[in-house]
């Protein structure tokens, strides 16, 4: 069986560990992809970016191809439904961007998404799929991957159709999120689609799922077989579960984090949203909602919110994480 921490080809492009972090709308920026990746994430996929808006020029959507200097294994997320459209948006990031993968969104549940035919309900269409895998297999040089959820509706689960699909149309691996559309995050993800899939292609299969923890992870990699694990809101407020995978899996204690490296985290965090914000003044009052999640396990817990929601600028902000010990 392989290990967690071997590399997993993408037709030219490798990654390690196995471990990817999600594509995550509102979180998954330079500054979080970076952290992830000190913490041990050996690919991480950006937030969800128009392939329309790319193909007519929209100077905002094309800021969204910048990545960090010194970053790498970044796959970067498209969304749209139309095969030339999708090509043209794959050739475009090809010339203008240093990504190193591109991936489909099929898997996004939001009716402003779903109206449209992208996200999950694409899924609903099986030779549009073949069609869009195809163009942008085509037009670009990067391996295209696919991330879907098990079917567009409970009625139809076709995740299999689907991925046979996306296989055969060319894509390099199948990220495989195991609930329909309408469940949205409801229920509990059915793991042994992800081995059914596996079962039934070729190319890699990335496990994605509920997987909070580490023993999470090792789970999911031992009871479907999957080639990599793809983790979202559990990286959320706690890098440290890509690091503790693989302790874990050499058989270490997991190391886990105390308020001081709780809010030594928190503080490098910001410290990179700010390095890489455009507004880096404002960046306070984005990270008043997201910070308090590293402290989410303390008995503290409302209280630590309350002092962060109540800073008003930058450096009260810091102020608070660095006085953790006084709290
Ligand atoms: C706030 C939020 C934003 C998300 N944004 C995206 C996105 O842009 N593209 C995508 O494919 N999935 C997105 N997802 C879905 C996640 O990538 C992932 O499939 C889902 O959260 C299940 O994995 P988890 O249980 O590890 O969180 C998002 C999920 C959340 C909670």
């Amino acid at each position: 069986m392989q290990k967690v921490s071997d590399p997993l080809l993408l037709n030219q492009y490798s990654f390690s560990p196995r471990l990817v972090a999600a594509p995550m709308a509102g979180y998954s920026n330079t500054a979080t992809r970076l952290l992830y990746r000190r913490m041990g994430a050996g690919m991480c996929v950006t937030e969800m970016v128009s392939a329309k808006a790319l193909v007519m020029g929209n100077r905002e959507t094309f800021l969204r191809l910048a990545t960090a200097q010194d970053e790498d294994s970044v796959c970067l997320q498209l969304f749209g439904g139309c095969p030339e459209e999708m090509g043209e948006a794959a050739r475009i990031v090809c010339g203008e961007s240093r990504v190193q993968c591109l991936d489909i969104n099929m898997g996004c549940p939001v009716k402003k998404i779903a109206k449209n035919g992208y996200g999950a309900q694409m899924m609903g269409d099986p030779l549009r799929v073949y069609a869009v895998v195809h163009s942008m297999v085509s037009k670009s040089s990067l391996p295209v991957t696919v991330k879907m959820r098990s079917g567009p509706n409970q009625d139809q689960i076709n995740f299999l159709e689907i991925g046979k699909a996306c296989e055969d149309a060319g894509a390099a691996a199948i990220t495989l999120h195991p609930r329909n559309k309408h469940q949205k995050f409801s229920g509990l993800p059915a793991w042994e689609y992800i081995s059914q899939l596996k079962q039934a292609l070729k190319i890699p299969v990335i496990g994605n799922g509920d997987v909070l923890n580490a023993l999470d992870a090792l789970r999911m990699f031992e009871k479907t077989g999957c080639d990599a694990v793809m983790i979202g809101r559990g990286a959320v407020g706690n890098p440290w579960i890509f690091q503790q995978i693989l302790q874990m899996e050499c058989g270490l204690n997991p190391i886990e984090p105390g308020i001081s490296d709780q809010a030594a985290m928190a503080l490098t965090h910001m410290d990179l949203e700010v390095e890489y914000s455009k507004r880096p003044d404002n960046e306070y009052f984005r990270l008043r909602k997201s910070l308090p999640e590293y402290f989410r396990n303390s008995k503290h817990y409302e209280s630590i919110k309350l002092k962060i929601q109540s800073a008003n600028n930058n450096s009260e902000l810091r102020d608070v994480l660095l006085g953790w010990d006084c709290w």
